[in-house]
């Protein structure tokens, strides 16, 4: 169970970690992620599968970044170490200050909880609750309580512009809505970092504008740094920041305004 005083250790042993010197990490004034030499093998039946080698990334606060590249390129994987879902085989990882790579499960969990709102192409939402108690059930993780959990709900419902769904099962609501749902969810704690893993993919375009349109806007008035793994050309290029992974690399293939994308450098 995550609470504001747990939180405070992690943090400020994350600064003190000798290797946050060695890569230059300070805590005090860095980017949000910063990861060095960053290196993923799996261990399969078949042998040894090397998704990365010599990863580097950093982001800057407030910056949207989309990530793109074939179906197999990593991409789901790279968000999960960011997001402390998988471990790195190699490399640092700093993300929101902290080293994310050396946290046991528990601190894991209370860190997700604290500073990433997580969003994937499919809902997750819990079928057999309603919106609002979907969007509230992170707060109760963390021992809020429940009229309070379901106040602060409730206004998130608002902020996505379903505030007269909150009684609805997900079953009961459009793809559009499931969505917006999960991204009340995904803030409702406050997290600095929103990791989106193709969270229109499963949409129509219209609706997926829409949904992205939200994601920006939500992305601005929260003062998020978000990455946004996407196929959608035309929503890749409404970050500012795209980079593409493919053959264990990430290759930036614009930033703020530069060379104009193409539809054949993203996939
Ligand atoms: N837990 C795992 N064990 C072994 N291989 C995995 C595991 N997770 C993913 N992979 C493999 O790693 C590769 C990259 O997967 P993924 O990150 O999901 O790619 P993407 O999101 O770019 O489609 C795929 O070939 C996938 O089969
Ligand atoms: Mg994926």
């Amino acid at each position: 169970m995550q609470t504001p005083s747990a939180a405070a250790p992690l943090a400020s042993r994350a600064a003190r970690d000798p290797e946050s010197r060695a890569s230059g990490f300070d805590a005090g004034k860095s980017p949000v992620i910063h990861v060095q030499g960053l290196g993923k093998t799996y261990q399969t039946a078949r042998g040894a599968l090397n998704l990365f080698e010599d990863l580097n990334l950093e982001v800057a606060a407030g910056e949207m970044v989309a990530i793109v590249g074939q179906s197999g390129a990593g991409k789901s994987t790279l968000l999960h170490i960011l997001g402390a879902l998988d471990t790195p085989s190699e490399g640092t990882v700093y993300c929101a200050s902290t080293n994310v790579a050396k946290l046991s499960a528990r601190e894991a969990a209370a860190f997700r909880n604290r500073e990433i709102g997580y969003v994937w192409q499919f809902h997750y939402l819990l079928p057999e609750f309603t919106a609002l108690e979907n969007v509230a059930m992170p707060l109760l993780a963390r021992n809020m309580k429940k009229v309070e959990a379901l106040q602060t709900a409730q206004k998130w419902l608002s902020e996505v512009g379903l505030e007269d769904r909150g009684d609805h099962r997900p079953g009961e609501l459009s793809g559009g809505e499931q969505q917006r749902v999960a991204l009340a969810r995904a803030l409702v704690c406050g997290p600095r970092l929103l990791l989106a893993d193709e969270p229109t993919g499963d949409l129509d375009n219209s609706t997926a504008g829409r949904v992205f349109d939200l994601i920006e806007r939500l992305h601005r008035s929260h003062g998020l740094t978000s990455i946004l793994v996407t196929h959608n050309m035309d929503l890749a290029e409404r970050c500012r920041r795209v980079l593409r992974l493919g053959n264990g690399r990430l290759t930036e293939i614009t930033d703020a305004g530069s060379k104009p994308l193409q539809a054949g450098n993203l996939g």
